[in-house]
């Protein structure tokens, strides 16, 4: 790694995990937005705490930092169960998968983080201990070998992905309810800045807390690290007070833009504009030719410019949008083959 910068943006939290679990709520009624999403978990809990039941498994899906594993930790809150935590990548074995299930207590929640990387071996032992609560053991080897049925607690699965289009079809369909996070909308991000704000004593004011909102990309947990940031900023170089220009002044020196973009975010829309024509071009090349990896874009840098309408996906490539050129102050050619897109 070296003297890689550090990217207050864009990167996966994982050195302010810890920091990050104080902040995140613990009661449905403390998720701020998404209210779609809450209102149908809100009837999903309340319907299942009426039958005496487990929840319906559930798949959350969307880009990272909106909440996935916040709510998944919510609903088993709220459902007064045990959470027992895991991710795709972490199970090798059949046998440890059957370990964890057969470790499970009625009632409780499973959390399968990143579940599209679940290898298929695994998924087939998940299938039916989703749909009939049953594990399916096969002993000895050989002609001689047989399958014995474990019967299991009922459980609920939640799963999160922010690759919906890896997950296989048949395991998607074992999950009775689907939820997309979206990116949030502004008084939402100025509504969580301001609860993190009161949770870590920081004082900020009005505009202080609309500049880092604006800033974050959408993403609470993007806002939380900002939030972070411009408090040492306030701390070190002023009164610790975050008016507005200080916010603005910390921002502009983390090289986060009005938008919430970062030099990679730039350096991509440039390449993209400079170096291929504004596009079409392939995200491996996009990548190679900036130097990151193409899932860190696709799962990352990808999805807020496409939401802010910088880049448009075509069958041919990634291409830029009229906007990007003028974020970045590059002049349009109207002439352009893409203008035809
Ligand atoms: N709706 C919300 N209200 C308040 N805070 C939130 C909300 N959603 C997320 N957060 C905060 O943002 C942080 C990041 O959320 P979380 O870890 O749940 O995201 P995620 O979707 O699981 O991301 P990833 O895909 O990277 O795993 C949390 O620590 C939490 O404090
Ligand atoms: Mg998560």
């Amino acid at each position: 790694m070296g003297v890689q910068k550090e990217r207050v943006v864009t990167d996966k939290a994982r050195p302010d995990d810890g920091a990050e679990l104080s902040l995140r709520p613990e009661r449905l009624d403390e998720v701020i937005g998404q209210q779609r999403v809450t209102e149908n978990l809100q009837i999903l809990i309340a319907a299942a705490q009426g039958r005496n039941e487990a929840v319906d498994h559930v798949l959350l899906y969307g880009p990272p930092g909106l909440g996935k594993t916040t709510l998944a930790h919510v609903i088993a809150n709220e459902m007064g169960v045990n959470i027992k935590v895991t991710a795709g990548p972490a199970i090798e074995r059949q046998g440890d998968l059957a370990a964890i299930l057969t470790n499970l207590h009625a009632g409780d929640v499973l959390f399968i983080d990143e579940v599209h990387r679940l290898g298929r071996a695994l998924e087939e032992v998940l299938y039916p201990a989703m749909e009939d609560f049953a594990l399916d053991i096969v002993i000895g080897k050989g002609p001689g070998a047989r399958s014995i049925r474990l019967q299991l607690p009922r459980f609920t699965v939640i799963g999160a992905t922010t690759r919906l289009a890896l997950m296989t079809a048949p395991l998607r369909a074992r999950f009775g309810a689907v939820f997309r996070l979206d990116y949030y909308e502004l008084d939402d991000m100025e509504a969580i800045v301001r609860r993190a704000s009161d949770i870590l004593k920081v004082s900020v004011e009005q505009d202080g807390v609309t500049e880092i909102a604006r800033r974050a990309r959408a993403t609470p947990r993007v806002a939380l690290r900002l939030l972070r940031r411009v408090r040492d900023f306030a701390q070190v170089r002023v009164d610790g007070i975050v008016s507005g220009s200080v916010a603005r002044d910390a921002l502009d020196l983390l090289d986060v833009d009005e938008l919430g973009l970062d030099e990679i975010d730039r350096r991509m829309l440039r390449s993209i504009i400079e170096k291929f024509a504004g596009g079409p071009v392939g995200l491996d090349t996009i990548a190679a030719s900036i130097s990151e990896e193409a899932d860190t874009i696709m799962d990352v840098y990808e999805p807020y410019l496409l939401q802010l309408g910088f880049l448009e996906r075509t069958s041919r490539g990634r291409v830029a949008a009229r906007l990007a050129y003028d974020h970045l102050g590059i002049s349009y050619p109207e002439d352009s083959q893409h203008s035809l897109l």
